[in-house]
């Protein structure tokens, strides 16, 4: 496929390689990203390559380049956030573009004012993208039905959080390499988890086997059922964090999300440590590569202990940094700034 230059198209290396490697940018086809159902293996890998060319410029003293100067990315949080908010802001910064940022507690929200009447303001003002946090699953498909401008989802409710999705992966990625038969256990709160969600769906056709651990009471009713259904059969779901844990390649614990659930989910934390917390001695089940990883924000002694969190194989604060490259080429391929 041919590859389309852009005059603004960030210079990726310091070392006499000016230009993007080539890309067949041509296959983008998302104006939104809302979700990682829709993206084929393809996509993603393309969301990679860009995102290997971000990373250069992010190993710069200047970590600059002018691709969406003259673009302005809002940035729209009806829930507390700390990575996502600053690595999409930094994302957008690191790439030239201006940035709004508003939360709802200080925005006309407060006021009362609906949500597609506060993002058809921002669309009046001219804003390029919008980035979105809500706690309702779905609110960024209602606002991607009712605006020309491109959304993306930073999380909606138990949903989806397709960024964290990928960022996941490409850490995987990088680590791995060929990710065929590598084990993947997701633990915990996969009920009301949009990373889990999000992680099933961008795992799929990797080859990566996903286990999903956690108690009945957190593995949604007809999940098994589900997956069959959409053909996720890279799935596989066990009760016993021992079992799981064998040979395990990749060990993500979830946070439990006391903000989504009733009670009832669990018969008390303790009883939930003894079970599926992720310690030094439950962890040396795993492979003899395991990484741990966590999209965060982490509880400390509670899904994971202190020591695996800090461990040599944590890639914790790894996956942060990945974050900002994952969405610098995200916001770079729906910006549409190509030539
Ligand atoms: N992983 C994640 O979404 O973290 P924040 O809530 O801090 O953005």
């Amino acid at each position: 496929m041919e590859r389309i230059v852009s005059p603004n198209e960030p210079k990726l290396s310091t070392a006499g390689q000016e230009s993007l490697p080539p890309l067949s940018i041509g296959l983008w086809r998302h104006r939104n990203v809302l979700d990682l159902d829709d993206f084929l293996s393809d996509e993603i890998a393309l969301v990679f390559e860009i995102a290997d060319g971000m990373v250069e410029v992010l190993a710069r003293d200047v970590k600059k380049v002018p691709t969406l100067r003259g673009r302005t990315i809002a940035i729209m949080f009806y829930e507390p956030s700390t990575r996502t908010r600053a690595s999409f802001e930094l994302a957008a910064k690191y790439l030239g573009a201006d940035t709004v940022s508003l939360d709802s507690a200080k925005s006309s929200v407060a006021k009362g004012e609906s949500l597609i009447d506060s993002l058809r303001t921002l669309q009046a003002l001219e804003v390029n993208t919008i980035i979105i946090r809500h706690p309702c699953s779905g609110a960024p498909y209602i606002a991607a039905q009712h605006l020309q401008t491109s959304v993306i989802n930073a999380g909606d409710g138990c949903h989806a959080h397709p960024s964290q999705g990928l960022l996941d992966l490409y850490t995987i990625k990088r680590k791995f390499g060929d990710l065929k038969g590598r084990k993947v256990v997701i633990i915990g709160d996969i009920m009301h988890s949009r990373v889990a969600r999000s992680n099933i769906w961008g795992t799929r056709s990797t080859g990566l086997h996903v286990v999903l651990c956690a108690p009945k009471t957190f593995i949604p009713q007809g999940m098994p059922e589900m997956l069959e259904k959409c053909g996720l059969d890279h799935v596989s779901i066990e009760h016993n964090l021992d079992h799981a844990l064998e040979g395990a390649d990749v060990v993500m614990p979830l946070r439990l999300q006391k903000e989504r659930q009733q009670s009832g989910f669990i018969s008390s934390i303790r009883e939930y440590v003894r079970l599926y917390q992720v310690n030094g001695e439950r962890l040396k089940k795993a492979g003899p590569d395991v990484i741990v990883m966590h999209p965060g924000p982490m509880n400390e002694g509670v899904e994971i202990s202190h020591d695996v969190a800090y461990c040599n194989s944590s890639l914790i604060e790894q996956q942060v940094t990945n974050g900002v490259a994952i969405r610098m080429a995200l916001l770079y391929l729906v910006s549409g700034v190509r030539n």
